[in-house]
């Protein structure tokens, strides 16, 4: 016995588990704070970027992201911000592919407004990008600019062609907003069916304070999915789809379409316990929970030490090992605090 194999994997090999037996295997990056647009329920129009030196690397976010797939994570999202404004965002893309080749990474996908898509998924796909999240809250270009303030819908509807031309897979991310966009969500549905879209509908959250210009406010615009859920089953027939994978979307089939329709509940939901990922600020914080002010810095270990990846290991599974249970948006509903005081273009959303 003494000579076999041990029975438990040493070191690297061990899976990312928390203190509540949750396996990590999801990376969210937020690869740069800064958007071309300024979306209401996202951040004000005077938003202050931070500055560039507090920005991680592309290399520093790659060495971070390499790290999390030496350790078991299986699926990488790029945010922002608008993570296709980072300027040499494709190399970094192209350097993380090499993890999809070989086979540690099932997933390497990115969260866009998509107003550089047009440009940018023929290149995304020859980087081994094969699905895509744009945000989309209207199909009315009136109503897309007073909701991104500085948006145009034509753009991102070039972005959508492109992108499925380029043989991406489509998901369509849409924040509910009472009196902005409820009355579009039966026409979302049915635009997206015939182009084989999926579409979720998200609650708005209280990430970050921002000013309540522009009359809106996320309290007064807080839609309760559940209410929208209901108010859709009357008109579509949606059947439940297969088990939770570990996101926090309740996903069904709407059967008239064939798509697939999430709802993302954060403030009424607990899908905590099932819950397998972690997030990278723009700043190299690691966030362990949306919901929660808990972050690791890692930049200090970055800038520490450039060529030996056993602190930034070590730092990491100690980072794990502090994810808190659940998030806390119950108690930040109140309209004037925030969670943490985070915007989502520094988390990622
Ligand atoms: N609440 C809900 N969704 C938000 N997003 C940005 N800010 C918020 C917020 N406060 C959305 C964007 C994008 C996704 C990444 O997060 O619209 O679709
Ligand atoms: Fe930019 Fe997305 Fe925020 Fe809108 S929601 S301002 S597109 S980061």
């Amino acid at each position: 016995m003494a000579n076999g194999p041990p029975l438990v994997p040493a070191g690297d090999a061990l899976p990312l588990v928390d203190g509540f037996g949750r396996i990590i295997s999801y990376l969210r990056v937020s690869v740069t704070d800064r958007c071309n647009w300024r979306c209401l329920y996202c951040m004000s129009e005077a938003v202050t970027f931070v500055p560039r030196s507090e920005v991680l690397s592309l290399e520093e976010i790659e060495r971070v992201c390499s790290a999390f797939v030496a350790l078991g994570v299986r699926t990488l999202r790029l945010t922002g911000g608008e993570p296709l404004l980072r300027r040499g965002i494709l190399t970094l893309m192209r350097a993380l592919s090499r993890h999809l080749e070989s086979g540690r990474l099932d997933e390497l996908t990115l969260t866009t407004n998509g107003s550089q898509l047009a440009d940018a998924a023929a290149a995304l796909a020859a980087c081994g990008v094969r699905r895509v999240n744009v945000s989309l809250d209207t199909l009315d270009p009136e109503r897309f600019r007073r909701i991104t303030r500085w948006g145009r819908l034509d753009r991102v509807l070039d972005g959508l062609a492109a992108a499925q031309a380029a043989g991406l897979a489509i998901k369509l991310n849409c924040v509910a907003l009472k009196d902005v966009n409820e009355d579009e969500f039966d026409r979302l549905i049915a635009w997206c069916g015939e182009r084989g879209f999926d579409l979720t509908l998200i609650e708005v959250m209280p990430l970050g304070d921002i000013d309540g210009a522009d009359g809106f406010s996320r309290a007064r615009q807080f839609l309760p999915l559940a209410q929208v859920r209901e108010r859709l089953a009357r008109r579509w027939t949606l059947e439940p789809v297969g088990p939770r994978t570990g996101g926090p979307a309740h996903t069904v089939r709407v059967r008239e379409t064939g798509g697939r329709l999430g709802f993302i509940t954060p403030l009424s939901d607990n899908f905590c316990q099932s819950c397998n990922r972690v997030r990278l600020t723009a700043t190299g914080a690691l966030t362990l929970c949306l919901g929660r002010a808990e972050a690791v810095e890692l930049r200090p270990v970055l800038r520490g030490c450039s060529d030996d990846d056993r602190p930034l290991l070590t730092a990491l599974r100690n980072a794990i090992a502090r994810k808190p249970e659940a998030h806390a948006f119950g108690a930040a509903l109140c309209p004037a605090r925030s969670v943490a005081g985070r915007l989502m273009n520094l988390t990622g959303g």
